[in-house]
């Protein structure tokens, strides 16, 4: 299989690799006790309370996810227990799911700068926030806790075929840091890795972790008639704006985790990116000529305001 074409072959991955002149990323202020590879020294030591809170959240999914998420999430929960008290122990959690898949998951204080966290995904270790809300922000916070990035996220790493799209979109990065295509790359990993949904036979579920961690949005992805499903294309989904703060308005939709990744590592992102806009040229709700589209949603959610005027998300 060709993946010349998504990332650098010849780029070594082993150390840190610089970050690109000119290359226009959010600046962060890395604390003082942290190297530059971000990683905590130790992860937080819990305690019962949030640990209570991570059993909660978990107990809450669990009400919703069955019928709604991919059965390769629903798997990858059952494979490493996450289901089995507290806010798991990384090390142990790191040994079980590297015997899987060969993937490690390591301790961050918050948001870290774009080139660290490719240079991490490239080997295969994914960061993971190093704290975890509380019960003032237990339905909604936007930094990414421990339960977004393990709960969401770890499941579908043991899943071999999307374990490697991780590595691949890690390698990635740099790519789009010297075109200064960023945005278009995290439109990428927003459509898929966070807000994706797959056909299966029963129907389509989700795999995105944005999805998979709150229980609003499960329900909404997939089942609600407001928002557009599109199958997708790469391309297309790199070009298309994206909402932060509420539930979207389009979702993507695969055939297969073989699908995505060889729609992904067989294109050729120089073209693509030479050619790409610096900004989004298609709206979070648009629906053009070209998309095979699932169902069109009425938008009825997003016409009546979204989450800013409590509208009701149906
Ligand atoms: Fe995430």
């Amino acid at each position: 299989m060709n993946m010349a074409t998504l990332s650098e072959p010849e780029t070594d991955f082993s150390r840190l690799p610089e970050l690109p002149r000119d290359v226009f990323t959010a600046p962060l202020q890395r604390p003082g006790h942290l190297k530059e590879d971000w990683i905590e020294p130790i992860q937080t030591q819990y305690s019962s309370e949030d640990h209570g809170v991570w059993n909660d959240l978990f107990k809450r999914q669990m009400k919703v996810l069955p019928g709604r998420a991919a059965s390769a999430f629903l798997a990858g929960l059952e494979k490493l227990d996450l289901g089995r008290g507290g806010v798991p122990e990384f090390g142990k959690m790191s040994e079980e799911l590297d015997a899987l898949t060969g993937w490690t998951v390591v301790p961050v204080p918050m948001l870290i700068p774009d080139h660290v966290f490719f240079w991490h995904l490239a080997n295969r270790r994914f960061p993971a926030g190093n704290f975890i809300r509380t019960r003032e922000t237990f339905d909604y916070i936007q930094e990414p806790d421990v339960f977004h990035d393990v709960f969401g996220h770890v499941p579908m790493l043991t899943d071999p075929v999307f374990a490697d799209y991780m590595q691949e979109y890690g390698r990635a990065g740099w790519k789009a840091m010297r075109y200064n295509r960023l945005k278009a790359l995290g439109a990428l990993y927003w459509y898929t890795v966070e807000f994706g949904l797959i056909e299966e036979a029963d129907g389509l579920k989700a795999y995105g972790a944005g999805i998979l961690s709150g229980p609003t949005e499960v329900v909404f992805a997939t089942e609600a008639k407001s928002p557009n499903r599109i199958m997708l294309n790469v391309d297309r989904a790199m070009r298309t704006d994206y909402v932060i703060s509420d539930l979207q308005p389009t979702y993507f939709v695969i055939e297969s985790f073989e699908d995505l990744y060889r729609q992904t590592v067989e294109r050729d992102f120089d073209r693509l990116y030479r050619s790409l806009a610096a900004s989004f040229t298609y709206a979070n709700s648009a629906v053009i000529d070209v998309d095979n589209v699932v169902n069109r949603g009425t938008q009825e959610y997003h016409l009546r305001g979204g989450r800013g005027s409590n509208a009701t998300p149906v």
